[in-house]
């Protein structure tokens, strides 16, 4: 297994062959917008039966609603779920939520994010950017190994394989970069997670 998270933001043929590809080389696979919106929960259904997922609608809404969608793709099969970090003081803390930092692009999480670091210990990780392995640093160095750290922003917007995981990630999030060349998998061979072994 590499510390590898595909990105299936694809469509769903496309979504299904990739994950049947890579089932045995990495560690989950990561299914948004692009596939709830052409499909529902059954991506979800599907995908989750060939290996580890994450469903990242980046939540942003009360905690009330945050946890009726939760709920919904854990029960179709997924483990967990991407919430924003900017909702984190109003949310109870929960292992099926990953809670995102900061982004890969610039947004004000850029002003915010060291703010939202230890509160990413109440959940099951955080999202922090691979294309900035120094906030990647940062992060680990505050949640120790208390929770998962998973980081996109790896190939089409920038960085490096390995980038991340050599800052202290534990998994990095990887899309277009692997979609566009599956086999491009090998160049994690000899990488693990920082803490953590499975997403
Ligand atoms: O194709 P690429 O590897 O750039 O895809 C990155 C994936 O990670 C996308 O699914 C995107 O939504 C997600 N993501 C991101 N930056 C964040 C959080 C999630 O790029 N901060």
């Amino acid at each position: 297994m590499r510390p590898v998270i595909v990105a299936l933001d694809t469509d769903l043929k496309r979504a299904l062959s990739i994950a049947e590809q890579l089932r045995e080389e990495v560690a989950g696979f990561k299914i948004g917008w692009d596939l709830v919106l052409e499909a529902g929960l059954d991506p979800i259904r599907r995908i989750s039966k060939l290996g580890q997922v994450i469903v990242d609608l980046k939540l942003a809404d009360i905690p009330y609603v945050v946890n009726r969608v939760v709920n919904k793709v854990v029960e179709a099969g997924a483990c967990c779920a991407i919430a924003h970090g900017l909702i984190a003081p109003s949310l109870e803390p929960d292992q099926r939520i990953y809670l995102l930092v900061r982004m890969t692009t610039p947004t004000l999480y850029d002003d915010l994010w060291r703010q939202l670091v230890p509160t990413a210990g109440k959940f099951r990780g955080a999202v922090a950017p691979g294309n900035a392995p120094s906030t990647v640093a940062e992060v680990r160095k505050v949640l120790g190994c208390s929770a998962r750290i998973i980081s996109p922003g790896i190939g089409a917007q920038g960085g490096k394989p390995g980038d991340a995981i050599r800052a202290g990630a534990d998994f990095e999030i990887v899309g277009r970069y692997l979609i566009e060349e599956p086999s491009r998998i090998s160049q994690w061979d000899k990488l693990k997670p920082t803490c953590w072994n499975s997403i």
